[in-house]
């Protein structure tokens, strides 16, 4: 999720428009008050819906939008303000998505430089003491090659060798300590970090130099793996060992395989298993999974059989299911309706490691043990169902809650029908409970509260994933189509003239952020001195960076065929046109029975929009039909 995205998640507009001095009264689904931005004692046309997160203005105002719009609005301020202000009340961490300064880039430059002599200097020391090198050819089995290709070193015993090879090429003491090469003492004395140690250069997911994990030689050395400290290009939590070479391999298998430790992605990806990768000593972090999520949804976690190793799995999982948001599946059913479900689009498995060994182990104790465990992995339910009845006394009332109330949930996940009948009958033969007490029951687990419809979510109960809504999710859809493929906007446009709509506009989307980012696109398509993608790379506003990035992510496997994405955009665009004018029609109609009541000062501008919400109805429907018609033919 973006930025933008998860704060409209988090935000409740109808707290936020309160808060800013409006009294809101209920009205069927939404909320109608007296319009903060215009002066007017007579009839509240300023209305909410709490679905949408969005407001509008049927009065003098006239317009509307969402919760950064009001911000702008009420405080005066330009977008990038309103997201700051917005993301503090949210409590979303802005900085992760935004651009790199060009200092802190240069900076960041600069350490990788010295992370690459790094490398070359382990290197050649792993190459003058033959005892690790033969070490780990003879007692980790790596060939020459792989030692070359994941770059492998030695740091050697001793608190200065690294730090005077340095010194000898005029590198300056505080970078190496910036990039985390060398530790300094509470007196101010600098030392090697790494000595005595194998080197494991850490790259992130273009390759690029981000720092490095030591395994101890001697045994009784502590801790047995140190990493790089956190610095400005190292991250333990963003980070995933093996990303840079792995990511084509997981794209192509369409699959990642999660181990825990460096030498067992090593190892299995000299058998040839290249779609593997490791985190670095910690559970799975939301951040990883979402890298993980650019490449693929399905995911094998290979994890110890131990008790940690399960927990470790159940803590990844929770992660998981935030960062694999719930994806809606945009579909048109019998009638040509928009459907739209919301599961979470992912495909996790466990495969569990027999006889306590690692995945290194078994690769090179049989290749194709490796390949039928992973091909056998459990699906995440299963799993979860048999790790919670574990040991536990099923016969107790108690004990069939607490696992229902947690298998539940993850069974309403998936996102095949089929697939949640058949789980939901395998759990009440687990816990001998008719199959109609699972069904249309609302487990949560212990302190999870139910979400009010688009209610803020703080970051301890973020594994409810708020309700989602579709306008946001098809918008996003839609211009994630347009970024990627701006010439079609051209097309789009014709087509819609030709039914006798407007062409496409900024007003087009309900949401600010949106609206920016399609403005962008139109410029970009308008203007003819760079290519249209050069054009939108340099000059998204810094804010939306987050959000273009997500949309891009979204578009990497898009339908290749231009008319089949046309009709889609066409149809797409067709309907929250509908959708929006509909909601307004009827808000228009309670509005126009409130102002009879109330001597009708307001009626006739009110039945005016109505007359022409409805008159867009029309073309609407009519170019429905007509799109449709075409379709079959
Ligand atoms: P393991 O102890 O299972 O080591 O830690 P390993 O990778 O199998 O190494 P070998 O086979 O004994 O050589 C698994 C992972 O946990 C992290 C490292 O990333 C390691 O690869 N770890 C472990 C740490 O970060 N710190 C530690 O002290 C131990
Ligand atoms: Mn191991």
């Amino acid at each position: 999720m973006s930025s933008t995205d998860e704060i409209k998640s988090r935000v409740d507009i109808v707290d936020l428009v309160s808060e800013a001095g409006v009294k809101l009264r209920h009205t069927g689904k939404n909320y109608t008050g007296f319009c903060p931005f215009h002066e007017n004692k007579h009839t509240p046309a300023f209305v909410v819906w709490p679905e949408s997160g969005t407001w509008r203005c049927f009065g003098q105002c006239n317009e509307g939008g969402d919760i950064f719009k009001f911000v702008m609005k009420k405080e005066g301020v330009d977008f990038k303000e309103a997201l700051q202000l917005l993301a503090t009340r949210a409590g979303v961490e802005l900085n992760q998505f935004q651009r790199e300064t060009p200092g802190l880039k240069e900076a960041a430059d600069l350490l990788r430089v010295l992370l690459e002599d790094a490398v070359i200097y382990y290197r050649s020391q792993l190459f003058q003491h033959k005892e690790i090198l033969t070490y780990l050819r003879e007692k980790r089995g790596l060939t020459d090659s792989t030692i070359e290709t994941f770059g492998l070193g030695y740091a050697p015993e001793g608190y200065d060798n690294l730090m005077n090879h340095f010194a000898r090429k005029g590198c300056s003491p505080g970078d190496l300590l910036e990039a985390g090469l060398l530790s300094e003492r509470d007196d101010g004395k600098r030392f090697d970090r790494f000595r005595h140690r194998i080197m494991f250069p850490i790259r992130d997911e273009q390759g690029r130099m981000a720092g490095f994990g030591a395994r101890i030689v001697s045994p009784t050395d502590v801790p047995k793996f140190l990493n790089s400290p956190e610095t400005p290009t190292f991250s333990k939590g963003r980070l995933l060992y093996g990303l840079d070479r792995a990511r084509k391999p997981i794209r192509a298998a369409d699959q990642a395989v999660i181990v825990e430790g460096y030498l067992d992605v090593i190892a299995l990806h000299q058998a040839g298993f290249e779609n593997v990768v490791s985190p670095m000593g910690t559970a799975l972090t939301e951040d990883q999974l979402r890298l993980i999520k650019r490449f693929t949804r399905r995911i094998v976690l290979a994890l110890d059989p131990d008790l940690a190793g399960q927990k470790a799995v159940l803590r990844g999982l929770d992660a998981a299911r935030q960062a694999m948001d719930r994806e809606g599946d945009f579909s048109f059913d019998a009638r040509g309706l928009l459907k739209h479900e919301a599961r979470l689009q992912a495909d996790l498995r466990v495969a569990s490691m027999p006889d306590e060994l690692d995945p290194d182990e078994i690769v090179t104790r049989d290749r194709t043990e490796w390949k039928r465990l992973i091909e056998n992995a459990k699906p995440i339910v299963t799993h979860v169902m048999d790790t919670l009845a574990k040991g536990q006394n099923l016969n107790d009332p108690k004990v069939k809650n607490q696992i229902a109330a947690q298998v539940i949930p993850l069974i309403e996940d998936l996102p095949d029908p089929l697939e949640r009948d058949t789980y939901r009958q395998q759990l009440a033969r687990m816990l001998r409970v008719d199959e109609g007490a699972l069904i249309g029951v609302q487990f949560r687990g212990p302190g999870e509260k139910r979400a009010r419809p688009r209610q803020a979510q703080n970051a301890q109960t973020a594994s409810v994933v708020a309700p989602s809504n579709p306008t946001l999710k098809v918008e996003a859809y839609c211009l994630a189509i347009l970024f990627r493929r701006p010439e079609l906007l051209y097309r789009l446009d014709r087509k819609l003239q030709e039914f006798g709509l407007m062409p496409l506009n900024a007003e087009d989307f309900e949401y600010t952020d949106h609206q920016l980012l399609f403005e962008v696109i139109r410029q970009a398509v308008e203007q003819d001195e760079k290519d249209h993608y050069h054009y939108l790379t340099t000059h998204l506003p810094e804010a939306l960076e987050g959000l273009s990035k997500d949309l891009l992510a979204q578009t990497e496997k898009l339908d290749p065929l231009d008319d089949r994405l046309l009709e889609e955009l066409l149809a797409r665009f067709i309907d929250l046109r509908r959708s929006d004018a509909q909601s307004n029609v009827s808000e228009l109609r309670f509005l126009q029975e409130e102002e009879q009541q109330q001597g009708g000062v307001n009626l006739k501008q009110y039945q005016e929009q109505a007359v022409q919400f409805t008159r867009l109805l029309q073309s609407l429907d009519q170019a429905k039909r007509k799109l449709f018609l075409k379709r079959q033919v």
